[in-house]
């Protein structure tokens, strides 16, 4: 048998290129499924998306030691900000937010860095993206009426961060409405008519109205959204949460956060790929 004709029989069963998900505890991950099943569709037998979970940071570098194969890693929680001690760089964007979702795996080549001046002998290179961002960017610019000049920002966790930075880039002011009122944001009681009729942008960044709490939402007086409203719901389990639901109910506009999900996704996947 020709050498061919062996490598054609043999089935491409060995891993070329790795990539996965960090954080802990994990448990159903979206973009374990995604990137599967995006492999299978492109035909690359030999990618893989494994769930790594890493209760300490700190395993991070013996993770990549063990599976010299990883290209890229998502990042989750609790891991999103400790992660960065590790990173060789970091984008504005993750700077600014102060959260790294997603990481790009260089193999590094110790003999090339030294004659570039570099003597760090590291095998690997760390670049650390924030992909939420452009995925919230892109799906809310296609909504935007020129009357959304000011929005409120329900919730102020990990989430938010990236909401308000995209706000920011886009001129649109903000406030923020928090269980923990103080002097810079409101508290879910302090919302009035004036207040939601000037805040025509709404955006949850709290997980309220997740499956399978599907009756929750935030407690807002929605009797004064109307049709110039525009209500976008990070949370995308259900498709229409009841926030959305009673934004509908009186004519905004509603988006959930599923598109936002996949244009992050392949964010991440245009970054490993670059
Ligand atoms: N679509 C996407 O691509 C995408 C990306 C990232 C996140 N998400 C979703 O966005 C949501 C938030 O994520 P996160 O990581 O920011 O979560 P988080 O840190 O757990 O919660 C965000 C904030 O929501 C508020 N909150 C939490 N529980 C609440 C409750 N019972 N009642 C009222 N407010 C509550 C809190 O703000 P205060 O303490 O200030 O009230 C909290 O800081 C999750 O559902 C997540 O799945 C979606």
């Amino acid at each position: 048998m020709t050498s061919e004709e062996l490598s054609a029989k043999t089935p491409a069963t060995k891993t070329e290129k790795k990539y996965g998900l960090i954080g802990y505890p994990l448990k159903h991950s979206f973009s374990k499924k995604y990137f599967t099943e995006k492999f299978e569709k492109l035909g690359y037998t030999n990618y893989v998306y494994e769930l790594y979970p890493l209760p300490n940071i700190s395993d991070l570098p013996d993770l990549l030691k063990a599976n010299p194969e990883l290209c890229g890693l998502n990042v989750t929680i609790p891991h999103k900000i400790g992660v960065m001690f590790y990173l060789d760089t970091i984008s504005p964007e993750a700077k600014a937010v102060d959260a790294v979702n997603c990481i790009k795996i260089i193999k590094a080549n110790p003999l090339q860095n030294f004659f570039c001046g570099e003597i760090s002998m590291n095998k690997v290179r760390l670049e650390g993206y924030n992909t939420d961002v452009y995925g919230f960017e892109e799906s809310l610019k296609p909504l935007l009426k020129s009357h959304h000049k000011k929005a409120l920002v329900l919730g102020n966790g990990g989430a938010a961060r990236a909401v308000f930075y995209v706000l920011k880039n886009l001129n649109i002011d903000y406030d923020v409405v928090s269980r923990r009122a103080n002097a810079k944001q409101y508290s879910y009681e302090q919302l009035d008519e004036k207040i939601m009729k000037e805040h025509t942008l709404i955006i949850n960044t709290t997980p309220l109205g997740t499956f399978p709490n599907v009756d929750d939402a935030p407690d807002i007086p929605y009797e004064f959204i109307g049709s110039g409203h525009l209500l976008y719901d990070l949370v995308y389990n259900p498709s229409e949460t009841t926030f959305l639901r009673k934004g509908k109910e009186r004519g905004a506009t509603i988006k959930n956060g599923l598109e936002m999900l996949h244009l992050q996704a392949e964010k991440n996947w245009q970054i490993w790929n670059e």
